[in-house]
């Protein structure tokens, strides 16, 4: 995948490789896989961002597009992981009834540039409170070097999309 592009970090990623098969580490990475603030759902709204954004605001639409490629990235370094733990990359999470399949639902599609900008944020936030969560509870050492790298890039795209909020909204708002 082109990680080639001077708004992204540089910074290699190490390449998926466990201790060995865990059920339960791949149940938390499925969370950050396909659950609700997971990489599928965040690839889904900057993509359709980027879509509706364009026309308007052709930068913003062309970071939103960049970052959707970058966790399409990570999208995969967890489903890796996720086979090597043991388990199927299926797009779903578990929850108490079991299984959840990702839903498009999961989606803020929003109506402006503040709106738009403002549901990326939380999705970065979320998503990092779930890796920095996750990163507590696995014990594997290639799993917390990997979330770290991950860690590193939602912390990046926070700062983009802020800073694109702080730029470009704060006349309208
Ligand atoms: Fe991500
Ligand atoms: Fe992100």
């Amino acid at each position: 995948m082109d990680q080639d592009h001077p708004q992204l970090l540089p910074d290699p990623y190490p390449a998926p490789k466990v201790l060995g098969e865990n059920d339960c580490y791949a149940k938390l990475l499925l969370h950050d896989y396909a659950g609700i603030s997971g990489e599928l759902t965040a690839i889904s709204q900057y993509i359709y961002h980027y879509l509706t954004l364009y026309c308007s605001h052709p930068e913003v639409a062309r970071t939103a597009r960049m970052i959707a490629i970058n966790e399409m990235h990570h999208l995969e370094l967890l489903g890796k992981t996720i086979q090597l733990l043991g388990t199927p990359p299926v797009i779903c999470c578990a929850n108490r009834q079991g299984v959840q399949f990702w839903d498009a639902r999961f989606v803020y599609y929003g109506n402006d540039l503040y709106d738009q900008l403002t549901a990326n944020m939380k999705q970065e936030m979320d998503a990092l409170r779930n890796y920095r969560n996750h990163q507590r509870d696995i014990h594997d050492p290639f799993i917390r070097e990997l979330l770290d790298r991950i860690i590193l890039d939602e912390e990046h795209h926070l700062r983009l999309f802020s800073q694109y909020r702080d730029e470009l909204c704060r006349k309208a708002y």
